[in-house]
């Protein structure tokens, strides 16, 4: 098959016929791509991203009575996965009842970098910092100025050889973005001080700095948020499911600590969290890809991928579970507010600001973790997903309300499988 070329030149037409005429078995494309446009909004999404043929449906869910410092809250939550949104409202209905999410935000900064070649001596760039800074930051005022009223732009500049590459030069900048997440703020700044940067190294009769690349940094550190919950040992009766609430609490902080421990299991406990996390993120409209490639970073920060989330068991019986995550989430810019459902999430979240939003994030970070774990030392995760997942496959076969309800008493204690259900509806 020959190349395409101008494809985003295409009607939207003119590339589903290419399509269908080039890969046969693509199925009715333009039946099932108009059955999902939107009637009246299909701009606001094509113009989001390119070559937009229709929309691609993700359920969005609500979490209810998440008290996360002192307020509650319903959390907006998109995501695919069944059990996800049910666990959440269970567990923040049970904390609720318990003093809820207690969260610190220690930082929202975020940083970028200018990276550079330069065979200079750093003695004699220690000497220039002060004015080359300044030169730096007033090339900027025009992005910057509108970001300071609201508190934000840039707050430090430094300096750093890369030690593996011979004089190859890293400028980070600390970055403070108000209420939006900032990457946009933060490269437009970025890539307005590659000329002034290189600029001034001429001026000065310095030798020449080649400069790289400029771009923001996704690893997040410093734009971080804890959240915690605790409770007397006997107040984890509901979720003990058979144990004592004791041994229910001993063999969550051991699931907790493999979890600490080993590389394996800290990855699936992790994506336990980001089940809450991600589907708040998404639903706000932020990056998802963003935050996720900062916590797994984050993650690993002492050399070994590690459980973001740690347990404790005091010996007077009180049991604690703590999240701590970096979060570069923002409420204003980007997708937040033009898309209509970020934008809804927003006003049901109360217009948070950003760093309300990432207390709000971890609780359902920490809320679905604590969910997945309680099952997995107890029941397992199976029993609750099946019973959603028999739903799908009835679904599938468009199963009547009958069908449903004697579906649901015969697989109550059997393996369900697609084919398994394809039998029993037959008979
Ligand atoms: C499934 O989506 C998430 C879990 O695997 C998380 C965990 O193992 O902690 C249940």
């Amino acid at each position: 098959m020959d190349i395409i070329r101008g494809f985003s030149k295409l009607s939207r037409e003119e590339k589903i016929a290419y399509i269908q005429n080039n890969f046969p078995l693509a199925g009715d494309l333009a039946k099932t791509t108009n059955h999902y446009r939107h009637i009246e909004d299909q701009a606001i999404f094509d113009d989001f991203s390119e070559n937009t043929l229709s929309n691609f449906y993700l359920p969005y869910g609500v979490a209810p009575n998440f008290l996360i410092d002192g307020e509650m809250y319903v959390l907006p939550m998109v995501i695919e996965e069944s059990s996800v949104v049910a666990a959440a409202s269970r567990a923040a209905t049970f904390w609720a009842n318990h003093g809820g999410f207690k969260t610190t935000v220690h930082d929202s900064l975020k940083i970028g970098h200018i990276w550079f070649q330069w065979e200079g001596d750093s003695n004699i760039l220690k000497k220039h910092i002060h004015s080359l800074e300044s030169d730096l930051r007033s090339s900027v005022k025009k992005i910057t100025r509108s970001m300071e009223q609201r508190e934000g732009g840039i707050i430090s500049f430094k300096f750093t050889p890369q030690p593996e590459l011979a004089n190859i030069w890293q400028m980070q900048v600390s970055f403070k973005t108000a209420d939006s997440m900032g990457a946009n703020f933060i490269n437009t700044c970025l890539e307005a001080m590659k000329e002034p940067l290189s600029g001034y190294f001429e001026k000065q009769n310095l030798p020449a700095a080649e400069i790289i690349m400029a771009i923001l940094s996704n690893y997040t550190p410093d734009c971080l948020v804890t959240c915690e919950v605790s409770c007397k040992v006997e107040q984890l009766a509901p979720y003990a499911a058979g144990l004592t609430p004791q041994e229910f609490a001993q063999r969550f902080k051991l699931a907790m600590d493999i979890a600490y421990h080993n590389t394996h299991r800290a990855v699936t406990h992790n994506k336990g969290i980001y089940n809450g996390v991600d589907a708040v993120v998404l639903a706000t409209g932020n990056d998802f890809r963003a935050v996720e490639a900062s916590g797994h970073s984050f993650a690993s920060r002492d050399g070994q991928y590690r459980a973001l989330s740690r347990c404790n068991i005091t010996d007077d019986g009180v049991f604690s579970l703590s999240l701590t995550i970096p979060l570069a989430v923002g409420t204003v810019g980007g997708l937040t507010r033009l898309h209509p459902l970020a934008a809804l999430s927003m006003e049901i979240l109360q217009n948070p600001s950003a760093e309300e939003l990432m207390s709000i994030t971890s609780a359902a970070g920490l809320a679905n973790n604590f969910g997945a774990v309680a099952s997995l030392v107890t029941t397992g995760i199976q029993k609750g997903h099946m019973k959603l997942h028999l739903s799908n496959i009835l679904t599938s076969f468009d199963a009547s309300p009958e069908e449903r309800s004697r579906a649901e008493i015969y697989f109550a204690n059997t393996t369900i499988s697609t084919q398994k259900v394809r039998e029993f509806l037959k008979r």
